[in-house]
């Protein structure tokens, strides 16, 4: 059995006291929930108050990204054991915004995740098509390589610490949602691809979720699809009745 892992990704949105108070609101609404993992990716500066917000809740907080060395001359930066000492049990990598528009490669990505496994988190890692390669029809292609790349030189046993998201770029944040067929049929290529790289017990494992515009109008139908075990949400997130509605969905 799969885990499902229901996980907000806020992207550069709200400040700690802001953070504060939709943990407060969202906490009660969620509570007794455990039917998935609850996860909320927040702005550096948001972890440690998200963290003590979240004590004793059912809610398990994330950041958004992670270099991939221990310390040192790396300006504006910031390590994995630092997240973890602020309160992050989780972390995205490899966003596509990251890889957007701050150059991040799948050779950065596959870095920045060693780091974070090293140093005990948990891994969101981010993969999908860009429009042209939809309309191209190398969505397999482009995906599969992503995956073999992203996840190159990782052992088994640390994939009980990663979650894949599947998030095509061309449904993120513009209200474009994939079809729950399309997010099933990538989400299923990518678990070849696992079984493929290490075992069947592996892929039938792994927890992949769905990112792109999910909310809480389309998250069951999504969800409800076999290769579809949870998802990545940004805008919908940052409104807790709306992720409420999405991580009941997942219940
Ligand atoms: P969106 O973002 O739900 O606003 O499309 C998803 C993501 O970027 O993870």
């Amino acid at each position: 059995m799969r885990r499902y892992v229901i996980a907000g990704n806020w992207k550069m949105n709200k400040t700690p006291a802001a953070t504060r108070a939709f943990i407060g609101e969202l906490a009660p609404m969620v509570a007794g929930k455990d039917g998935c993992d609850i996860v909320l990716c927040v702005p550096f500066v948001d972890i440690a108050v998200a963290a003590e917000a979240a004590k004793g809740t059912n809610i398990k907080i994330g950041a958004q990204n992670v270099h991939f060395k221990e310390s040192g001359a790396y300006t504006g930066e910031v390590a994995a054991d630092m997240l973890l000492e602020a309160g992050a049990e989780y972390v995205i990598v490899g966003h596509s915004e990251r890889r957007q528009y701050f150059g991040e490669t799948d050779e950065t990505v596959n870095l920045r995740t060693k780091a974070a496994l090293a140093a005990g988190l948990k891994i969101i890692l981010c993969l999908g098509e860009l429009l042209e390669a939809r309309q191209a029809g190398i969505t397999e292609e482009i995906v599969s390589m992503q995956t073999k790349l992203d996840l190159a030189g990782i052992p088994e046993e640390d994939l009980q610490n990663i979650i894949i998201a599947y998030e095509p770029v061309w449904a993120i944040g513009t209200g474009l949602t994939a079809t729950p067929e399309q997010a099933d049929e990538a989400c299923g290529i990518i678990r070849s691809v696992v079984a493929g790289l290490y075992s069947q017990a592996a892929a039938d494992a792994i927890t992949i979720q769905y990112g792109g515009s999910m909310n809480e109008k389309n998250a069951a139908e999504l969800l409800a699809k076999e290769n579809v075990d949870g998802g990545l949400i940004g805008g919908a997130s940052l409104v807790a009745e709306k992720f409420t509605a999405i991580a009941l969905a997942a219940n």
